[in-house]
Parts: structure tokens; C-alpha cells; sequence
């Protein structure tokens, strides 16, 4: 088989990238290892940025997410049984979020590219990608039960943090940053409408808590849980129980209960591979970069890598110049470093960690204090979550 841009994975990268391509006129061919059910179902954040919403509407992947999504103008902090509203389009200048899930996305993204785009393999796992660094870089694949080879112009690595086109990076020309943190996230999904019409990000002396919202109808909350907690140990009363108590405010809002439908534990870490290209092999998303899901920004970085990635072949195509392609890497990871900033600070500022002293905690809370009384510190929190330009 050959392609121009051979892409390894169908998450939300793997699959924009294709549809920007086809849009471009360049042909791809996208592997993806799991079923298309999997990748349609896998529960992931669902917080578009400013720029994800025009990226998608300009891609023609808009429609539904215009008709379903919910936009949102602010978010909430609690802390110490106090409320603070944060109105992102007054501090940025217009700019708000939507609430679309990820999953959504990629259900949205996946319809269009089986209708009109290029091949898009489900069931097709990359075993290792070759010759990076000659003209024609391969991917060594098995498919329905046979070892194939994908000839490419490019290879863009889109296959989330635990694939293998990283591995095809010498140790010499990479280098790591890493932070994992003592604790993670259970994640639960509710048949209740949300108790609030915004997202509620809470500090609280026992964890962060976070409600958010798919649908309506549909709740989804977060509580921080000490790392390697198995979600099974957690009865669905007690998760209700502790969402409230670190919820709660001093003014009688109450949190609505209902019907748990689905229960993980995800766990936090920060992870950036440097450099994101290595030859004719591009990192995108998760295969470069991971993000602590506090402000979910992992989607929206995604986004931004395989945007950066198919406008500088465009111009490559349109003039000759190689000049944005060169630069892929160390355009992409200025804006990563952002996000990285960004997560990690939204990250410190509202949990607890476990051996937090009596100084921290009143460090944290006036961190929270100064967001809510300076403006100065409240824009640069409501321009980190409504997110970061891309050129
Ligand atoms: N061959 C083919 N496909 C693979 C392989 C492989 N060897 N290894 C992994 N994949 C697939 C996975 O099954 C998955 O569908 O690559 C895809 C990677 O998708 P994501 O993990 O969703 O990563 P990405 O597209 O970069 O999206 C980033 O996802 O993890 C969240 O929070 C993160 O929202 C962010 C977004
Ligand atoms: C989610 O809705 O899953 C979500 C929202 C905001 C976050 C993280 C996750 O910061």
C-alpha cells in the first residue's frame, strides 16, 4: 500500500488530520489497532477551546457540534465553602468554550472520513515504523490477520501515549519531561441533569472535586483519589456523599443524584517527548504530550499539533518551501510548554496533595484568593482555559 501521509491512530488527531488533508487534497491513510465501537465509545474530557470550535467548523466537522454542544461563557472556583465566577469572554475579549465530548468528535469525525475521505483501517495495528530518516518512510502493520506495509511520503504519529511511533526516535535525539502525581481521578457518568449551568472546579482540605456536564441531561464529576485507587472500591452512595461534601457551599446549593451509568479512574501525569519530529515521522497529541486533565487541554493540543502539521505541507505543496515543516516541532512545543504551564498550575492550585503542610494550604487558598480579586490574575486564568493561539 502507499499514501502521502500515513497517519497510526483514530483518536481525535489521527482523525482531524485526515480530514484536513482530504480537504487539502492529500491523500492519507489512517490505522487504527482498535474496533471502530472502542474508539467511539472511549470516555475522554469534552471542553473545546475557541479555537478547536473554528478549527472544526472550518474543516466542515462543525455540524452537529453547533446543533449539541453547549457553549459555555465562564466556570466556577470554590474553595472554602465561598463561589467565584470566572466570565471568560469579558476578561478575553469574546472568547468562550464549548462542551461537546470527545467522543463526539470523533463519532462526528470518523462518519465523514468513511464517507468521504481516505482509507481509515480499523483493526490495523502498527508494529513499527522504518526509514524515518530516509525519503520514503514506512509503517509495518497487521490487518485482519496479515503483515502489511504502508508506503508513505510522511508519517504522522498520532497513537495516543502508549504507541510505537515514538519508540522509532532514537534515545540520542530524544529527550523527556516528565511528572506523575501522587494522586488520580475517579470519573463518573450520571443520568441527572447538571446541579449547575457551568463547570464547578472545587479545592477542598479533602481534594479537588469537579463537576461537569455531557448533555442536559447527562452529568459527568471528577473527585481526587490517591493514585492507584481501583474505582471499584468506591460504592455509588459514598462517591455522591464525598462529591457533596467537597462541593459544598456556605450559601445551601445542593448537587442532584443520580443513576451512575459508568466509573474509571484515570491518573494524572505531565509528559512532553522532545523533539516532536525525528526525519519524516511527526508526533502529534498524545504521542508527544500528555496533560493532567485539570483544564483539559488534551484534545485542544492534539488539535493544534495536526493544524500546525497540514498547513505546513500545504505550503510546502503551494511553494516549495520545506521552511513550516522544518519548524513543526518547535512551533507545536512553544504552545505545548503553555499547556503544560497551564495544567500544571490549574493542577496545584486545586488539589491537595497528600503530604500538603499547613503553609501550602494557605498558599493555595490565596492563589484561589488573588483570582478572585485581581483581575490581572483572573484574565491569565480565563486566557489559559479558553486557550492559547495557534500561530
Ligand atoms: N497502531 C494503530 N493505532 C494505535 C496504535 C498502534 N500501534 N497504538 C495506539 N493506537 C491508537 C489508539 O487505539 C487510539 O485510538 O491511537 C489512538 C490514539 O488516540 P488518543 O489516545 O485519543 O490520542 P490523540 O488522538 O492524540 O488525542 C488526544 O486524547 O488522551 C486524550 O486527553 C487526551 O484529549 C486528548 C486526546
Ligand atoms: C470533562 O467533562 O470530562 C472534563 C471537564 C473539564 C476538565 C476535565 C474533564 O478540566
Amino acid at each position: 500500500m502507499r499514501t502521502t501521509v500515513g497517519i497510526i491512530g483514530a483518536g481525535p488527531a489521527g482523525l482531524l488530520l485526515a480530514r484536513l488533508l482530504h480537504n487539502a487534497g492529500i491523500d492519507s491513510v489512517v490505522l487504527e489497532s482498535r474496533d471502530r465501537a472502542y474508539v467511539e465509545q472511549r470516555q475522554r474530557a469534552g471542553i473545546l477551546e475557541q479555537g478547536t470550535v473554528d478549527v472544526l467548523r472550518a474543516a466542515g466537522a462543525g455540524g452537529r457540534m453547533d446543533r449539541e454542544g453547549l457553549r459555555h461563557d465562564g466556570i466556577e472556583l470554590r474553595f472554602a465553602r465561598e463561589r467565584h465566577r470566572v466570565d471568560f469572554p469579558a476578561l478575553t475579549g469574546g472568547s468562550s468554550v464549548m462542551v461537546y465530548a470527545q467522543t463526539e468528535v470523533c463519532k462526528d469525525l470518523i462518519a465523514l472520513q468513511l464517507e468521504e475521505g481516505s482509507p481509515l483501517l480499523f483493526g490495523a495495528e502498527a508494529l513499527a515504523v522504518e526509514g524515518a530518516e530516509s525519503e520514503r518512510p514506512r509503517v509495518r502493520f497487521r490487518h485482519e490477520g496479515r503483515e502489511d506495509v504502508l508506503e508513505c511520503d510522511y508519517v504522522v504519529g498520532c497513537d495516543g501515549f502508549w504507541g510505537v511511533a515514538r519508540r522509532a526516535i532514537p534515545a540520542e535525539h530524544s529527550r523527556v519531561f516528565e511528572r506523575t502525581y501522587p494522586f488520580g481521578w475517579l470519573g463518573i457518568l450520571a443520568d441527572v441533569p447538571p446541579s449547575h449551568d457551568e463547570l464547578v472546579y472545587a479545592r477542598h482540605d479533602r481534594g479537588f472535586a469537579l463537576l461537569s456536564m455531557r448533555s442536559p441531561v447527562v452529568s459527568r464529576l471528577y473527585l481526587q483519589v490517591p493514585e492507584g485507587t481501583d474505582a471499584g472500591s468506591w460504592a455509588d452512595e459514598e462517591i455522591w456523599d464525598e462529591l457533596g461534601r467537597r462541593l459544598e457551599t456556605a450559601d445551601g446549593w445542593s448537587l442532584e443524584r443520580g443513576t451512575i451509568t459508568s466509573k474509571s479512574v484515570t491518573p494524572m501525569r505531565s509528559h512532553v517527548h522532545e523533539p516532536m519530529r525525528h526525519g519524516r515521522l511527526f508526533l502529534a497529541g498524545d504521542a508527544a504530550h500528555i496533560v493532567p486533565p485539570t483544564g483539559a487541554k488534551g484534545l485542544n493540543l492534539a488539535v493544534g499539533d495536526v493544524v500546525t502539521f497540514a498547513r505546513a505541507l500545504v505550503h510546502l505543496e503551494e511553494t516549495g518551501s520545506a521552511e513550516r515543516l522544518d519548524a513543526y516541532s518547535e512551533t507545536c512545543l512553544r504552545r505545548v510548554w503553555q499547556a503544560e504551564r497551564f495544567s500544571y498550575d490549574m493542577t496545584t492550585l486545586l488539589h491537595r496533595a497528600p503530604d500538603a503542610t499547613p503553609f501550602e494550604d494557605r498558599v493555595q487558598l490565596a492563589r484561589l484568593r488573588r483570582i478572585a480579586t485581581s483581575r490581572a490574575a483572573e484574565t491569565d486564568l480565563a486566557e489559559g482555559y479558553t486557550g492559547f493561539p495557534l500561530d
